[in-house]
């Protein structure tokens, strides 16, 4: 795991960005795994203006996003699918039918979930998977418990998620109760992974992901399995 530190949230950003632009750069077709949350926010807006000064095409690039509510549905705002389309495809070249965020207003939710591995898997394969982490060490929506060994699957979120994303809705009862999200099998099998930490917030899951410990209480320790991860943080001691 390599770990870099940003002197401030827009060079975490800047630094992440950077990454991804080389990836696309080396393999224009490149399948990206993507991450919603208030972390990248800054990172979507690095990549969107370096798409606008010309620098980079998505063109032929893929995506699939990590996760999405169960019972929400794409055009709602408060949808990562939504959240996708405002802060980054909108705005960038990328096909429509190359894009993909899981499915959470679908009958067979199961389904959904299984079709979704099949057609990473198909696609190829994820070169480069971002990241955030939650505040109790989720990836994805993998809370503390969550195997390693399974795929994208529907999630029951804990209390400490619904309380950290009912910022996003009107009501905090609004948060939804289930998620589908990629399982931690399936972000493993990513070629790369840039994960980002940003804020005291965060400050406990950066201790705890440090410590080196490998656990499913604390789902991000998975990471230290794998061979290509980068950490870049901010705002954390
Ligand atoms: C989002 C996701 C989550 C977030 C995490 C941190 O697609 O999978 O794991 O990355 O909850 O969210 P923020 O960045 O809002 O602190």
């Amino acid at each position: 795991m390599k770990w870099i530190e940003a002197a401030s949230y827009e060079e975490m950003s800047k630094l992440a960005a950077d990454l991804f632009k080389a990836q696309l750069k080396e393999h224009k077709q490149s399948v990206f795994g993507m991450a919603t949350g208030g972390t990248p926010e800054g990172f979507y807006q690095e990549l969107v203006a370096s798409y606008q000064a010309g620098e980079i095409s998505f063109a032929e690039a893929i995506s699939f996003n990590l996760d999405e509510y169960i019972g929400v549905a794409p055009e709602n705002k408060v949808s990562y699918h939504y959240y996708m389309d405002a802060h980054l495809f909108n705005h960038i070249d990328m096909k429509r039918e190359n894009i993909h965020v899981p499915t959470g207003n679908v009958a067979d939710v199961e389904k959904a979930a299984t079709d979704y591995d099949a057609a990473i898997e198909a696609a190829g394969g994820i070169d480069m998977q971002l990241l955030g982490i939650g505040v109790n060490g989720h990836i994805g929506f993998n809370e503390p418990g969550s195997s390693f060994e399974v795929g994208t699957n529907i999630v029951e979120l804990t209390e400490s998620t619904r309380e950290a994303n009912k910022i996003y809705f009107d009501k905090p009862e609004d948060v939804p109760t289930h998620a589908i999200t990629m399982g931690i099998k399936t972000i493993m099998q990513s070629r790369k992974i840039v994960l980002l930490i940003s804020g005291a917030s965060k400050q406990e899951a950066y201790d705890r992901l440090r410590s080196g410990e490998v656990t499913e209480d604390f789902p991000a320790s998975a990471l230290h399995n794998h061979p290509n991860v980068t950490v870049i943080y901010t705002g954390v001691k």
